[in-house]
């Protein structure tokens, strides 16, 4: 795994956007498979920017999300869907049957998660994967236990991450248990992944994510499995890492 520690959000927003501009830049027509969080909005800010004042064109990016609530109408201000058109999808030039959201409102959930992945293989798979972490080590809405072999499927959110997004919800009757979101072995299909995480409150996540065993306990210390996984850091984040100078010294 690359380790990239940025002195703040600021300029991880900067990075990580550099990346996905370049990668768009030399394959205008790539695959992205994007997060929603607090995490990444500067990110998406920095897109919207180099869309408004360098060109940067969104015109055939393909983009698949990550999860989403299931029972949320897709308008409903909380949804991972309303997210990404409030975030991202309104303010560039991205074709909207281009940017694909998974259903949490399907009537056939089961179908909706098939579809997904026959979605993403029928794009020719995702190029880049951008993740953020949750406190508990979940990616996309992996919770700790979740199978490192899981795909697209229906998963049960943990006390912690309904407490981590309340916040998004002005009535916490309409806080979903449930969550529909890409698997582990999904995710570990990208050809390459962009992990961000900011802030002391995540450092020993990313610490368990990057120095810890690979556990389903766990879910983002699969990471270690993939050939081109780069986590990119603020110091916050990075500040428990037992090997942060080597980190430093080898980028
Ligand atoms: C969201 C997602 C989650 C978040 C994680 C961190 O689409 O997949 O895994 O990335 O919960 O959220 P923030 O960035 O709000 O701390």
């Amino acid at each position: 795994m690359r380790i990239i520690i940025e002195s703040d959000a600021a300029a991880v927003a900067v990075r990580a956007a550099t990346r996905v501009a370049d990668l768009i830049r030399r394959s205008p027509g790539c695959v992205l498979g994007l997060p929603t969080g607090r995490t990444p909005l500067g990110f998406y800010g920095e897109l919207v920017r180099r869309h408004e004042e360098d060109g940067l064109s969104f015109s055939r990016v393909v983009t698949f999300s990550l999860d989403d609530y299931i029972g949320l109408p897709p308008h409903h201000s909380a949804s991972f869907a309303a997210y990404m058109r409030r975030n991202l999808f309104d303010h560039v030039d991205m074709d909207p049957e281009n940017t694909h959201v998974l259903d949490g409102g399907a009537e056939d959930l089961l179908v909706a998660c098939e579809s997904y992945e026959a979605a993403i293989r029928e794009a020719g798979g995702i190029d880049l994967q951008v993740l953020g972490i949750g406190s508990n080590g979940h990616i996309g809405f992996n919770e700790p236990g979740s199978s490192l072999g899981s795909r697209t499927r229906v998963k049960t959110l943990t006390r912690e991450t309904l407490e981590a997004n309340a916040s998004s919800f002005e009535d916490l009757d309409e806080l979903p248990r449930l969550a529909i979101t890409m698997g582990v072995a999904t995710i570990l299909e990208a050809r390459s992944c962009l992990l961000l995480a900011l802030g002391e409150e995540k450092a020993l996540t990313v610490r368990d994510m990057i120095e810890g065993p690979i556990t389903a306990q766990a879910p983002a210390s699969a990471l270690q499995l993939h050939p081109d996984v780069t986590a990119l850091l603020d110091e916050g984040a990075a500040s428990r890492l037992q090997r942060r100078d080597y980190y430093r010294h080898r980028s």
